[in-house]
């Protein structure tokens, strides 16, 4: 892909924020990543530029009808001061996957991947020092044809930006308490819930706020259709530690495929722990909390990383997951997986990508 870039003039460099105070997606760096589709010619126009606001006509079709697909993977400083990308090509992949079932055109995720990489390159001064802290990239995809007709659009922005960040929740690696829903659903089979689109994040908005009203930090999602089986936590994937088995929820049409959700389930297996994606129903956590063999409760996501729960709320009764505490098992894949991708330990699965 034959890219041009126009660096900023360095009067016009942002000043950097505190590494040690980012919060989550506040700040963006001083350049950003675009390309345009057109039907007819495909991607044209791959450019880095100064970060800056985009024209849009006002019938732009994302802003009607929202056909609009992202991304979250993350870059890393490493002790040697590299800076080091954690399964970039997954992410790109995923996101071909959520443009074909929102009608959209995919992108070559080997070139994409080049330009996020001189991208992250050219701004590599924001990739944080902090302990825990990165720098958050968002590939995002929207539909910017003017028309009001319901259709596939015909022309496309592509664009990259970043952002550094720290703990996407307050509590950081502190347990997080949790609301679960049986009001409102996340997705159904058949529908968006397993692609990356903006429109399951909106959706998701009015439980995440009658959560957080109940004083809950995020919503566990039932199934759609018997409001009985586990799905998400808020935009993050769960896992289950019953006794000696960690459970998941299985790939069935209406969760996302975390890439930590993947890179979890692999550590466990690497570990020989007996890991299970099958379906887990809410009475199911209850009586193994009850019974005392729920050992913990953790999700996983990009922005998450991994986040203990400490307490669930259900039908207005509070259940305790491990006294409150953070497991074990949920600190002992923290640390393997910040390791791999802070570069300091071992990575048997090739999943770091220095730059
Ligand atoms: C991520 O974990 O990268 C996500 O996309 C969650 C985000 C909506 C904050």
């Amino acid at each position: 892909m034959k890219i041009t870039i126009e660096a900023a003039d360095a009067a016009d460099l942002k000043a950097r924020p505190d590494d040690n105070n980012l919060g989550f997606g506040k700040y963006f760096t001083d350049h950003m990543f675009v390309m345009t589709y057109d039907q007819g010619q495909g991607w044209h126009n791959a450019r880095i530029v100064p970060y800056a606001d985009f024209t849009l006509d006002p019938a732009a079709m994302v802003l009607h009808y929202g056909q609009a697909i992202f991304e979250g993977l993350k870059a890393y400083r490493d002790s040697d001061d590299r800076v080091r990308l954690f399964r970039p090509l997954d992410n790109l992949k995923r996101m071909n996957r959520s443009a074909v079932r929102m009608c959209m055109p995919e992108i070559d995720p080997g070139a994409v991947l080049e330009t996020l990489k001189e991208l992250v390159r050219l701004d590599a001064a924001w990739v944080p020092r902090a302990g825990g802290a990165s720098l958050y990239i968002r590939p995002t995809m929207v539909a910017t044809e003017a028309g009001l007709g319901v259709r596939p659009a015909a022309r496309y922005l592509f664009f990259i930006i970043l952002s550094p960040v720290g703990a996407y929740y307050p509590e950081g690696f502190s347990p997080v308490k949790i609301f679960v829903s049986d009001k409102y659903v996340r997705a159904v089979r058949g529908g968006v819930g397993e692609v990356k689109t903006a429109g399951n994040y909106a959706a998701s908005i009015m439980a995440a706020m009658e959560a957080r009203e109940h004083g809950y930090t995020q919503v566990l999602w039932l199934d759609a259709v018997e409001r009985k089986y586990i799905e998400e936590i808020g935009t993050s994937n769960i896992f289950f530690r019953f006794a000696d088995e960690l459970v998941t929820p299985p790939l069935s049409g209406s969760i996302l495929p975390g890439i930590t959700r993947d890179s979890v389930i692999k550590m466990a297996d690497d570990w020989g722990i007996r890991v299970s994606q099958r379906p887990i129903s809410i009475d199911e956590v209850i009586a193994a909390n009850d019974s005392g063999s729920l050992k913990e409760i953790f999700a996983t996501g990009t922005a998450a990383v991994i986040s203990p729960v400490g307490a669930l709320s259900y039908r207005g009764n509070e259940y305790v997951i491990n006294g409150g505490s953070t497991g074990d098992l949920a600190v002992r894949l923290f640390d393997e997986l910040q390791g791999i991708q802070y570069g300091i330990r071992p990575d048997p699965h090739g999943w770091g990508m220095v730059i």
